[in-house]
């Protein structure tokens, strides 16, 4: 019997994975990959095992694939150009009988793949079965700037009923890039655009989108994890790089469409996929929706929403009162937190340079949203702040909020701990508690 090379680096590996296959189970994945894949096909086998891989864990799985290489190579074998505007081919009738080939002969090997299941092959004894059909309504892209596109088309309509029947008949489901009309005309799609349709119909929990380039920020590092905001300021820059920006619409309709996350997994790394579904870091990157709330800087806009928060708050004593102008004047000390449009916590920094300290103040959470770890996020954006402008401490003078403070590494202290210039004007009617922590 042979013995494994590092033991104690797969039972590790193992148990970071076993979590993932337990989340997994019976969720609905959608991956899209372009038909240059299959063309390596050495790596493509290996893609395919992953796949099956996933099927035999449970995942409900729909593969969605392009065909632009595999078109591209019957047109030149046949001594035809391919036409293009606005990144998008003109699919006149010989284009479209190589879409069709292409169709036919990708679905025929991606089949074989899937039925491996010799007894030496990584899928063996496994019985997976693999469903296509007629799933795309399309309609016609139509003539755009005088430019007739012909059977190039865009998805109309997806039957998730039908998809959703066969996985829950533990069928992998096989979708080629291309659409049929109520006329009964094929059209030519952009596998990126049936992707995200198939998965916004299925409500899918996720769409693995596999491309050529990853998303990098401008140092070139890789960027792991993006939310759809970032990721649309990313699609904009993409540029010459029409592959990620592609791989990026289409995760951010998907997202818009209601599925929960969308990776982009490299085409070019054996195993990425398994890579980047079982561990903890990933080998992609992954997109969220933005989340309803969202913590960012104040503008002059924010200080009707914020002065909304804080006029109770004044009104009992709990904050000192601070009219309408000194907000607008102070609003660059101002941070808030934003759901779904509606300031509901804010919170201001007032440094003092000399002294290497700042002031926590105004800080505030609407009643509603309190006890939800707002008031801490916002604590916590402060100092980091804080710390950006070198500053070694923070306080914070409460009547109310002692206890809040202490929970949160602060510690009492006399008026001595304050800045010159703020002893002066420590209101000794108000009695606040100051309340000190070190960065
Ligand atoms: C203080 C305040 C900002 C906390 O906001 P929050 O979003 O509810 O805070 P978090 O969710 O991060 O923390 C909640 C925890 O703090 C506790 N807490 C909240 N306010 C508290 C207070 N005034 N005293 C003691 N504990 C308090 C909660 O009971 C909860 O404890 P738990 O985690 O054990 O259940 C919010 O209560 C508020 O706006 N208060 C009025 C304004 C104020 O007093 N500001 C401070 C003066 S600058």
């Amino acid at each position: 019997m042979s013995t494994l090379p590092n033991p104690e680096l797969f039972v590790r590996w193992f148990r970071e994975a076993a979590p993932y296959v337990h989340a997994f189970r019976g969720r609905t994945f959608v991956i899209g990959f372009p038909g240059e894949m299959v063309q390596e096909r050495a790596r493509f086998a290996r893609f395919v095992h992953d796949v099956n891989l996933l099927a035999a864990l449970g995942i409900r799985l729909v593969l969605v694939h392009g065909a632009r290489a595999q078109i591209e190579a019957e047109l030149k074998a046949k001594g035809l150009r391919s036409r293009y505007a606005r990144g998008l081919r003109i699919t006149d009738a010989d284009s479209l009988t190589a879409v069709k080939h292409a169709a036919g002969v990708l679905r025929v090997e991606i089949e074989a793949l899937l039925s491996q299941g010799l007894p030496n092959s990584p899928m063996a004894g496994a019985a997976i079965r693999v469903g296509s059909g007629n799933y795309i309504t399309a309609r016609p892209v139509g003539v755009v700037d005088g430019v007739d596109y012909q059977y190039t088309g865009a998805v109309r309509k997806v039957d998730g009923a039908a998809i959703a029947r066969r996985l829950e008949d533990g069928e992998i489901v096989l979708v080629p890039n291309l659409g049929y009309s109520p006329a009964g005309e094929v059209f030519n799609l952009a596998w990126e655009d049936v992707a995200a349709s198939v998965a916004t119909a299925l409500r899918a929990d996720k769409l693995l989108v596999l491309c050529e380039r990853l998303p990098q920020d401008r140092r070139g590092e890789p960027l792991h994890e993006l939310t759809a905001r970032e990721a649309e300021a990313l699609r904009k820059r993409a540029g010459a790089h029409k592959d990620l920006a592609r791989a990026l619409e289409c995760a951010l309709r998907a997202l818009a469409g209601g599925v929960a996350r969308a990776h982009l997994v490299s085409r070019r790394t054996d195993g990425a996929t398994l890579l980047e579904l079982f561990t903890h870091s990933g080998v992609g990157t992954l997109i969220t929706a933005d989340p309803l709330e969202h913590l960012r800087a104040a503008r002059i806009e924010d200080v009707g929403g914020i002065l909304a928060l804080i006029e109770p708050l004044e009104a009992d004593g709990t904050l000192v009162k601070r009219g309408r102008e000194r907000l607008e004047r102070e609003i660059g000390n101002f941070q808030v937190i934003e759901h779904d449009g509606v300031i509901v916590g804010c919170v201001a920094l007032y440094p003092f340079a000399e002294e290497r300290s700042a002031e926590l103040a105004c800080l505030a959470v609407s009643p509603e949203y309190r006890d939800a770890g707002y008031g801490e996020r916002l604590l916590r954006s402060a100092e980091a702040r804080a710390r950006q402008m070198k500053l070694r401490r923070l306080f914070a003078l409460t009547t109310r909020a002692q206890h809040w403070f202490l929970a949160q590494g602060f510690r009492e202290a006399g008026l001595e701990a304050l800045p010159e210039a703020r002893k002066a004007l420590y209101n000794w009617k108000r009695g606040s508690k100051i309340f000190v922590k070190r960065l």
